[in-house]
């Protein structure tokens, strides 16, 4: 479909909403470049996180890397490193392989078209449409979460969003909606809108350029609507790290495991079952010589998307060091060099003292 056949609604929509945005959008980093690689990290980084927070990850990344060469010749750790605290470790991981994979195979030039973009690992078909349409100005309507709870409501649709056939249906009208005269504002618009305006708790409709359109907001389903129908049952598990202290050294391991938090550091790991979780520390013989002086214990927890995670730390010092096969020694003043999960960093930053 082009410009010429859109339905006249459509385009009346479609030019309020660009309207709006001209007024009303953050000035942000990534809107100022039509560089595909420096769409492709924002857009990588913005999948798992809000402006707010993905702003200065997304800074730092760029500065570090300021261009695919950089990123496919960097160490996976420094990668990992300017990671942390993101989550979703594969997405880096996706990130620094398809970084090398362009530079050598591609000539360091990313597909122009969406289904080029579709071929690379770590790309699907939001990330291609967003990269198409900022980059290249292809007609690619991005279907993001903001753009799911934005058309759901503007249409009033009573289909689950956590299901195929509403996603598609999602997908449809966005289609329908694009400007393709626009199709790089159109797509900054209608997330810019989801994020400011029609956001999830409380959104601010009266200044909603679709509030007379808003089906949602005629019938008063606003906070019913988009249905969900997926809920994540999230499982618990019980870690005891031992923090083993050898004259300010500490003994260190990567997780290696195909597992949460892959690539990224840990102490001496014992997962417990629920049961034994709440006693006391355990002897761990393979590790620990009889003579360890425990020093202390310290709890913490972290929430991920699919698994809450309950910890104990307990520090020991020891006066002899045993080396384990994969793990090795860091200085206390180095810890903090190498790439932890959130709640091992805290545990180091606000609980780890040495003698
Ligand atoms: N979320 C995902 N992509 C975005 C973008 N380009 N600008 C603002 N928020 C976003």
């Amino acid at each position: 479909m082009t410009a010429f056949f859109m339905p006249t609604k459509e385009k009346k929509l479609s030019s309020a909403l660009i309207h709006w945005y001209n007024k009303s959008a953050r000035d942000l980093p990534w809107r100022r470049t039509i560089d595909p690689y420096l769409i492709w990290i924002s857009e990588i980084i913005l999948q798992q996180t809000t402006v707010d927070q993905g702003l200065p990850y997304y800074t730092r990344f760029v500065d570090r890397f300021p261009d695919i060469q950089a990123l496919a010749q960097a160490k996976p750790d420094t990668v990992m490193k300017l990671w942390e605290g993101l989550g979703y470790y594969s997405r880096a991981r996706n990130l620094h392989y398809t970084a090398k994979y362009v530079y050598s195979e591609l000539g360091g030039l990313f597909p122009d078209s969406y289904d080029g973009l579709l071929t690379l690992r770590g790309i699907g078909p939001y990330t291609a449409a967003a990269i198409a349409s900022f980059c290249y100005n292809l007609p690619h309507a991005v279907v993001d979460g903001n753009v799911l709870r934005v058309i759901t409501r503007l249409y009033g649709l009573q289909l689950s969003i956590d299901e195929k056939e509403g996603k598609n249906e999602v997908q449809k009208r966005a289609a329908r909606l694009l400007s393709f005269q626009q199709p790089a504002v159109f797509n900054q618009a209608i997330m810019e809108l989801g994020a400011l305006v029609c956001s999830y708790k409380n959104p601010d409709c009266s200044n909603c350029p679709w509030k007379k359109d808003c089906k949602a907001y005629g019938k008063d389903e606003i906070s019913r609507l988009p249905i969900r129908t997926k809920k994540i049952k999230k499982r618990t598990r019980y870690f005891h790290f031992y923090i083993i202290e050898y004259k300010g050294q500490f003994l260190v391991e990567k997780r290696l495991a195909k597992d949460i938090w892959r690539d990224l550091h840990q102490f001496p790991l014992l997962e417990m079952a629920k049961e034994t979780f709440s006693n006391e520390k355990r002897p761990l013989e393979w590790i620990l010589p009889k003579e360890a002086i425990f020093l202390s214990a310290t709890q913490g927890k972290q929430t991920l998307t699919h698994q809450k995670i309950e910890a104990k730390f307990f520090h020991y010092r020891v006066s002899r060091k045993r080396s384990q096969e994969r793990m090795f020694w860091v200085q206390y003043k180095s810890l903090l060099g190498h790439s932890w999960p959130k709640l091992i960093r805290n545990f180091i930053e606000e609980s780890l003292l040495i003698g």
